[in-house]
């Protein structure tokens, strides 16, 4: 599948300046998500996932937490230039994201009701009447039973995969182009979890709207992507179709992490573990940031950063044993 591009990302950095140091989250990252595709961004904890969504939605942390170099371009549209006002339009109905932690994205004190009303007169502009109707509908569209009951009820009246849908029906309520769903199901248990992925999946074919679905599960990306990017301390190191990735992983770091997926590592109870830990955002190496990890390492890797390399149609790489000689 190579469509249109929707979101395209150029060499983001987007770094904590603390006092003890420059912590670099986000530190180069390019992709590009195409019209109605679902692409996985995979990684290890902390490799800088949620820091690139947030960059993308102009929502970071107040604690220091800034963009400093880079594009992201919204159907050619550098979002990054614009304005907080412009990008409050911007944000709901051409860009919408999913939080990591849903539990926090619904306000304790107002109703389920109240929350999905205040999110179409943002969006819509709706008159009071039409917003009920509306909401009514949002919920059902989440598969949520009896809405016209459940919406005037609390947050803490419902379960936490209810709570997830209603936390999907606000974010898509402005028909957004580009969604973003970071680790949307972590906090469900498995069921749960795999009816929420299967009406994400539905909701994108309904809409066509292009997600970014951001998870640490191989197995996840199986269900729910097109194609995947793969992240490493702050990059994305190799990028390409999911069924070729998973045929073909080509770099070190791919194979070790798609090695660690239970249902795909051979027997049971051999699950492989990637050696060593990641290398301090802080302090940088300036070859391969996988280098220390890697069974293949040569000198080549550690003293210069390899670079992406195409490996096939729609496929790519960082990685020097994958370069021409
Ligand atoms: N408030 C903060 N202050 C300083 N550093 C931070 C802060 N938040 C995150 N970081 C750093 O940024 C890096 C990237 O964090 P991010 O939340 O993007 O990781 P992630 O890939 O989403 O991880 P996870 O899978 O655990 O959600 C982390 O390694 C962390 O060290
Ligand atoms: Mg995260």
């Amino acid at each position: 599948m190579s469509g249109e591009a929707l979101l395209e990302v150029r060499d983001l950095h987007t770094h904590f300046f603390l006092r003890r140091g420059v912590v670099k989250a986000v530190d180069g990252v390019s992709f590009t998500l195409r019209r109605g595709e679902v692409l996985g961004l995979v990684g290890e904890s902390g490799c800088g996932k949620s820091l690139t969504a947030l960059s993308l939605m102009r929502l970071l942390p107040r604690s220091g937490a800034r963009t400093i170099k880079g594009e992201v371009l919204l159907q050619g549209e550098d979002i990054l230039k614009r304005t907080p006002a412009q990008m409050r339009e911007i944000r709901g109905r051409r860009i919408s994201m999913i939080l990591q932690d849903p539990q926090t994205s619904l306000n304790p004190v107002f109703s389920i009701g109240d929350q999905l009303c205040e999110a179409f007169r943002r969006q819509a502009g709706t008159r009071p009447a039409e917003r009920v109707r509306e909401a009514v509908a949002a919920l059902r569209r989440v598969d949520i039973a009896a809405p016209e009951q459940r919406i005037g009820q609390y947050p803490h009246q419902m379960s936490g995969g209810m709570k997830q849908r209603v936390v999907g029906a606000i974010a898509i309520s402005g028909e957004p182009q580009v969604l973003i769903a970071d680790e949307p199901t972590t906090a469900l248990d498995a069921t749960i979890q795999l009816q929420y992925l299967k009406l994400l999946k539905r909701l994108q074919r309904q809409t066509g709207m292009a997600i970014l679905f951001i998870t640490h599960d191989f197995g996840v990306v199986a269900r729910m992507c097109d194609r995947v990017a793969v992240m490493y301390a702050g990059r994305i190191v190799e990028c390409g179709p999911v069924r070729r990735i998973f045929e073909a992983p080509a770099h070190p770091y791919t194979r070790a992490l798609i090695a660690s997926v239970p249902a795909m590592s051979g027997p049971a109870g051999r699950l492989t573990t990637i050696e060593g830990q990641p290398p301090s955002l802080m302090d940088l190496p300036d070859g391969c940031r996988f280098a220390a990890r890697c069974a293949y390492a040569e000198p080549r890797c550690r003293d210069a950063y390899p670079g992406m390399v195409r490996i096939g149609d729609d496929h790519t790489a960082d990685c020097w044993r994958l370069a021409a000689a």
